[in-house]
């Protein structure tokens, strides 16, 4: 049984990188809905019948423990697919999302006054500020919807990026802490240490890789029934020559695969 990783596009790509730095052993099997993309500016309607989708591909991978790196995803679907489908259809798979490691990364780091940068889907579901005032009743929250940030970094448009995030860095002088609430936003996170110096800035490729390795740890029957053959599958819903070069940025030496069509 693999571990599968989704996300909406090739973002999540470095969010599996983290996992394989920390945990090499284990099979990987990492699946991203390229053809989609983005998620964040789709209905919650369409996010979830297209996580619904890439989740029931994951479990036909034989994957038993699926994330879903994708902010967006999280946000809109997962406690639909942990609460209902998951009892329903595939009792013995566990689904995890990114949005509660990433809270408690920034709430147990002492944050009181907060920024977070999303999706615009991501930041309409307000998952960030309920989450966070469960931890701390007394943090101040601020969300900032960033959606040029996505369609610049899959479409490889870096020279771009000083302009786009001065502007998304701008609300947040005054915040402690600044979490990056997109699996796409470690490959801009320092731009933002850079525009930011005095802010924390939260980027979940530096933290899910512990995450998940504190969760096998307190969950061997999970472990256990990992495989652990060093062995790596990526594909995505559609790839062409800029998405295959994207790719190679953000994971070196990668070799990606169009899913077969059904
Ligand atoms: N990967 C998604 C996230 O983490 C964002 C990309 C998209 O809009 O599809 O929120």
């Amino acid at each position: 049984m693999k571990i599968g990783v989704f996300d909406s596009g090739l973002g999540g790509l470095v969010i599996t990188k983290a996992f394989i730095q920390t945990m090499p052993e284990f099979d990987y099997c990492y699946y991203g809905d390229t053809k989609n993309l983005p998620y964040g500016e789709k209905t919650s309607g369409q996010i979830l019948s297209y996580t619904l989708e890439a989740v029931k591909y994951l479990i036909a991978q034989d994957c038993k423990l699926i994330i879903i790196a994708c902010n967006t995803a999280t946000s809109i679907a997962l406690r639909y697919i942990q609460q209902r489908f998951i009892p329903a259809y595939a009792p013995d798979i566990k689904v995890l999302g990114v949005v509660i490691p990433t809270v408690e990364e920034a709430v147990f780091n002492g944050a009181g006054t907060i920024g977070v940068i999303a999706t615009p889907a991501t930041v309409r579901s307000h998952i960030y500020q309920t989450e966070l005032l469960k931890l701390n009743p007394n943090l101040k929250i601020f969300e900032l919807a960033t959606p040029k940030l996505v369609p610049m970094i899959e479409n490889n448009q870096f020279d771009l990026a000083d302009e786009i995030c001065q502007e998304y860095a701008k609300p947040f002088w005054h915040a402690d802490s600044l979490i990056l609430g997109c699996t796409h936003y470690p490959l801009v996170k320092n731009y933002f240490r850079r525009l930011l110096p005095n802010v924390k800035i939260i980027a979940q490729d530096e933290l899910m890789g512990a995450k998940l390795q504190d969760y096998l740890t307190r969950h061997p029957e999970i472990a256990s029934q990992l495989a652990c053959n060093y062995n790596y599958q990526f594909e995505v819903s559609l790839i062409n020559e800029q998405s295959a070069a994207v790719a190679q940025r953000l994971f070196p030496g990668i070799v990606i695969k169009e899913k077969a069509s059904d």
